[in-house]
């Protein structure tokens, strides 16, 4: 018998929240952000419940290798481009359109033969500081690129460093707008939180495309000042396991390395084959929520790599009879149809959604629920 451990993959989620994006994004074409494969949920996995997305936007060629493998003819955007000059052979015999965001990008294109010409994103630095040329740089970028055999349409993108907070973003799309304003082609700006927190009825930021990543994946970009379900998103991972054993505490007794939970009454505990080999965070203490048969309870003491311990008294208090081979739902939802968002567990752990998501652990085995 496997341990008990395993990750369910939502393609109805997927599909809905592909949908809430659409529907945020006013008339704009959604590039589903597959990177990091698929925010941890696996590239194959996801590929069902996205198809319906206008593009797949990652960092990977493996990744775009993969995307094509599953029969996908559409664009496919690299949003770091290309790391070397061999890398834009693949560009050319896949049809990748890639980013460019440095003169080295575009030195490398300049020396590349091929027959194809090739779509690039030009990006633009609006104060992120990450990647991209200059407001006062780009135009001499545009007019490079723009006389190259090898570049066929050239698009423009930039990215928000606050859209999921309190400085927003109206200082960077002005930015943007002064300095790409007449310069033909495409554009791109939004993430998630920039599309879901705008309102509609504001062309000029939804673009020609937004860049969706994290709400596709039912949680919320801007955590904890709203929740997924405000956002209307549905959660696309559920990992789960089983109680592999109980134990009866009384007052004065301590669970786990470093006794780091002491039971201050009569305290039932079940232990979890969840740790944080599983991709489970080991920064969550106690307190962090868990459902076990459904019912929201709370972990107890220090995750260990292979186990954590949960309070089953709330369990007992529903009503239930909680033992060896209980449900337990460490986000998600449980079988009971009960939901656990990640955001939760995440900020317990001090942490955001993106990252327990990305972390679930290569051991874990991924199912896809249709
Ligand atoms: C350039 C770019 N665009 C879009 C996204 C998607 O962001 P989010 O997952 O917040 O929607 C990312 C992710 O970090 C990104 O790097």
């Amino acid at each position: 018998m496997p341990r008990p451990i395993h990750a369910c993959i939502h393609t109805p989620a997927l599909q809905h929240n592909l949908a809430r994006a659409r529907a945020a994004a006013a008339d704009a074409k959604v590039w589903a952000v597959v990177k990091a494969n698929a925010y941890g949920h696996g590239i194959e996995h996801v590929f069902e419940g996205l198809r319906g997305a206008d593009g797949f936007a990652l960092l990977d060629l493996s990744e775009a290798q993969r995307v094509r493998q599953l029969g996908w003819r559409g664009p496919i955007l690299l949003l770091e481009g290309v790391f070397e000059p061999r890398d834009l052979e693949l560009c050319s015999r896949l049809s990748l359109w890639h980013t460019i965001h440095c003169d080295e990008q575009i030195d490398m294109l300049a020396a590349h033969k091929t027959q194809v010409a090739h779509r690039v994103f030009l990006k633009m630095n609006t104060g992120m500081n990450r990647l991209g040329f200059t407001p006062q740089r780009f135009r001499s970028a545009w007019a490079r690129l723009n006389a190259l055999p090898q570049v066929d349409e050239i698009s423009f993108m930039t990215h928000f460093s606050d859209a999921d907070g309190a400085r927003g973003i109206a200082h960077q799309v002005a930015a943007f707008n002064a300095a790409a304003q007449d310069l033909p082609g495409e554009r791109s700006l939004c993430n998630s939180a920039a599309t879901l927190r705008q309102r509609p009825g504001t062309p000029a930021v939804y673009a020609d495309w937004v860049r969706a990543g994290i709400a596709l994946y039912g949680s919320a970009p801007d955590h904890p000042e709203h929740t997924a379900a405000h956002w209307g998103l549905q959660p696309t991972m559920t990992l789960a396991t089983r109680l592999i054993g109980t134990q009866q505490l009384q007052a004065g007794d301590t669970v786990g390395y470093g006794s780091c939970f002491t039971a201050d009454r009569p305290t039932l505990v079940g232990i979890a084959a969840c740790g944080y080999a599983d991709g489970y965070p080991r920064h969550a203490g106690t307190g962090a929520p868990v459902l076990v048969a459904g019912v929201r309870t709370r972990l107890l003491g220090r995750v260990s790599m292979d186990m954590l311990a949960v309070d089953l008294n709330p369990v007992l208090a529903a009503g239930l009879q909680p033992g060896w081979g209980s449900e337990v739902t460490l986000w998600g939802r449980s079988s009971t149809g009960a939901v656990l968002p990640i955001d939760d567990v995440a900020h317990a752990a001090g942490t955001v959604g993106y990252e327990l998501m990305c972390a679930l652990a290569p051991r874990v085995p991924v199912a896809v629920a249709d």
